[in-house]
């Protein structure tokens, strides 16, 4: 029913374009969009930490595991998948270094070169969104670079459960922001287990989502479209907004930096 309802909306995204850019933007729109073609299953992976060598800690090896699983296993049904890696970082600890190269691992990249190494899933199907320092950003970012552009609306989100109902709560949130240049997205969500967290590092983990999820549903409760989402972002989250720089940053709490 929706692929006539996104063919519909075509025209005006473009017109808005005006570019080359969006001319091109319309190509791979009416690809996406044209009848009788199933849309791509994105499976997601969020951020969740590196270890000080770059690699995926445990608990992210086990959401990549997953990530293959379903690729493959969608992809024998005859389904197209691509997966998506999110997150450039934390801001709870510095960013790692490649010890080969020495040049900084951004975590999307750490956990795409697990996945095309690992477990041989093909990098054209392999998708980057290394910007992201939280959960919020890690959806905005997701919508802004890819999914919106792309016209890819069947997502996947898969991750750990300490870090599911956060999760959750904020990709419901970000996805359902108008404006919706693709019609309304159909989100899923698939956890796996805490694997590799050490017991006192999950306790401490699981009270700090509690309080973050609590902070979120109070500070997004005013913000209802993808503008107000934006200006929240950029201006007064401290991860984003440059009122950040007034400031020093405080030293990493390695209690805190356990789990991410
Ligand atoms: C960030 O992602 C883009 C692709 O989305 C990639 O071309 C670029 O090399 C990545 N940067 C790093 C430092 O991994």
């Amino acid at each position: 029913m929706w692929h006539y309802f996104r063919i519909q909306k075509t025209p005006m995204y473009v017109l808005a374009a005006g570019s080359l850019g969006g001319l091109a933007l319309l190509l791979i729109h009416m690809f996406n969009a044209s009848p009788g073609q199933e849309p791509p299953l994105v499976a997601v992976v969020p951020g969740g930490g590196l270890t000080l060598d770059g690699l995926p800690t445990k608990w992210v090896q086990r959401r990549l595991q997953e990530a293959a699983r379903v690729y493959f296993e969608q992809q024998k049904a005859g389904r197209k998948v691509q997966v998506v890696l999110l997150s450039g970082g934390t801001t709870h600890k510095p960013m790692p270094r490649d010890p080969h190269s020495g040049f900084q691992v951004y975590e999307a990249e750490g956990g795409a070169r697990w996945l095309i190494r690992e477990h041989k899933v093909p990098p054209e199907d392999v998708f980057e969104e290394n910007w992201s320092l939280d959960t919020i950003a890690n959806a905005f970012m997701l919508r802004t670079t890819h999914t919106d552009p792309a016209g890819w609306t069947k997502l996947l989100v898969i991750n750990n459960a300490f870090h599911m109902p956060r999760t959750k709560e904020i990709f419901i949130k970000v996805f359902g922001l108008p404006p919706l240049p693709n019609g309304q997205y159909s989100l899923d969500f698939l956890e796996v287990p805490d694997e590799g967290v050490e017991p006192d590092a999950l306790e401490s983990r699981r009270a700090r989502e509690a309080k973050s999820l609590a902070s979120f549903r109070q500070r997004s409760a005013s913000i209802s479209s993808m503008q107000q989402m934006h200006a929240f972002l950029f201006t007064e989250h401290m991860a984003y907004s440059s009122k950040r720089l007034l400031k020093d940053r405080e030293p990493v709490d390695p209690k805190v930096a356990e789990s991410y």
